[in-house]
């Protein structure tokens, strides 16, 4: 079968995403070029409440910035009645700067800051998750300091392997991430010592892409069990976070199986338990295409204006994106991950699809059947997430502009990088 993605479809032998031409999109606002459909968007939003909603009445979901923190893009998960995870003062600053809020975020990571702990309780931020007892101590500190009250939840690591890349697990007792379990004891007796300090509950991150419901079913298990331990020091949990880590169909053109996860989790909820979750890739990754012209072909290359600087997934994971050639419409089987993987791809035919970076690890995509030819404008599928998030200027490459499409409509939401943008920051010595 071949790759579908929401809202590209093709109309007279054009392709259009959201309505909007991507002829006209790579003319226009030229390539290397970010789209995003707000339609996916919405729609993914749409199936977690419905899923949540299903689970409980009593639930709240936390969009992860990190996937992709355009100010446009925030402002549009808001107004759906998310809250926002993140994970550094600068998400704080975007979340605030878009939507005008920070009581509805939750603030995570291991290596907070002195600053952006006190930027944050200033922001009256709705809980920090917490990631160590030393961690514990030095937002009770700054609190006390600042005079301002923080809810707490504790991130635990509840040693669940969620079986997915090792550099996306953070689960298990081999991550940096979390309070181990034997040491809950003592960061419940270490709260008491903090006037500031208002515990609200449990929060856990088992890692990304997971497809299934029951790593979420293991984990919630063990934030379960320690319920008891809270209401034995006169302790209250209201509220238990699953994290994020909701798969999309990279690979298979499947994502994550929202009837297994309510078949999992709905017969476990304790009632008065506000259940929470912080999804980043699940809302965005399909809503966005990395549109890419093909300059030259090579031998066995196709070499495109994008690069590993525009979405570095493929080079630093080994990350598969299926890619489309919309010129001509071919778009790979979704066995295709599969066959690369058992090197069954007819070689005469595939081509690398490589940028024009000074690395050879520099390509989206390795062993593809596009048909590829110069002036091809091709689509890197499933890009909308941790693609512009973790772009960079190596080479002194302009970042790409970013667009919204929507029912035909586009429109720019972020500039393409000028060259003075490279380098505004430096400065001559005198
Ligand atoms: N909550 C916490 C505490 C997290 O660390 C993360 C992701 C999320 C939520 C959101 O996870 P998601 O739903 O997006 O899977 N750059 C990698 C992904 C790193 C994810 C880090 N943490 C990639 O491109 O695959």
């Amino acid at each position: 079968m071949k790759y579908k993605i929401q809202n590209l479809e093709q109309v007279d032998n054009s392709w259009y995403f959201d309505g909007a031409s991507i002829k006209f999109l790579a003319s226009e606002f030229q390539t290397p070029l970010y789209v995003y459909s707000l339609s996916t968007i919405q729609n993914k939003i749409a199936d977690l409440k419905k899923t949540f909603a299903e689970i409980t009445p009593k639930h709240q979901l936390y969009y992860a910035v990190k996937a992709n923190s355009n100010l446009t893009l925030l402002k549009y998960i808001a107004e759906s009645g998310f809250g926002f995870d993140i994970v550094s003062a600068g998400e704080l600053m975007r979340v605030k700067q878009a939507t005008g809020r920070t009581d509805n975020i939750v603030f995570a990571g291991v290596g907070k800051t002195e600053y952006e702990i006190k930027l944050a309780a200033e922001a009256e931020i709705h809980a920090f998750n917490v990631e160590s007892i030393a961690e514990l101590e030095f937002i009770g500190k700054i609190c006390s300091e600042v005079r301002k009250s923080a809810n707490i939840t504790f991130r635990i690591n509840p040693n669940v392997d969620a079986h997915t890349h090792k550099y996306i697990t953070t689960g298990t007792e081999k991550n940096k991430f979390g309070i181990m379990l034997e040491k809950v004891d003592e960061a419940l007796d270490t709260l008491t010592k903090y006037d500031y300090l208002n515990f609200i509950g449990y929060q856990m991150h088992l890692g990304s892409q997971i497809k299934l419901g029951m790593p979420y079913r293991l984990g919630f298990d063990v934030l379960k069990t320690l319920i008891a331990k809270a209401s034995e020091r006169g302790l209250e949990v209201s509220e238990i976070d699953l994290g994020g880590g909701f798969g999309v169909g990279y690979e298979e053109n499947e994502d994550f199986n929202l009837q297994d996860f309510i078949k999992q989790l709905k017969p476990q909820i304790p009632e008065n338990i506000t259940i929470a979750a912080e999804p980043g890739r699940y809302i965005v990754a399909e809503s966005g295409i990395l549109l890419t012209k093909v300059l030259y072909r090579k031998s066995r290359f196709a070499i495109v204006d994008g690069a590993m600087t525009d979405c570095i997934r493929p080079t630093l994971y080994d990350a598969y994106h299926p890619i489309a050639n919309l010129s001509k419409g071919i778009f790979p089987d979704t066995d295709e991950f599969a066959k690369i993987e058992n090197g069954e791809i007819d070689k005469a035919s595939a081509v690398d699809v490589v940028g024009p970076v000074c690395e050879s690890g520099d390509f989206l995509g390795l062993s593809r059947n596009l048909q590829a030819e110069q002036g091809d404008i091709l689509g890197l599928l499933y890009a909308g997430a941790y693609g512009y998030a973790m772009s960079s200027n190596y080479n002194s490459r302009p970042k790409p502009a970013e667009v919204l499409v929507s029912k035909g409509k586009a429109l720019q939401i972020s500039k393409r990088e000028s060259h003075e943008d490279l380098y505004r920051n430096e400065i001559f010595p005198e």
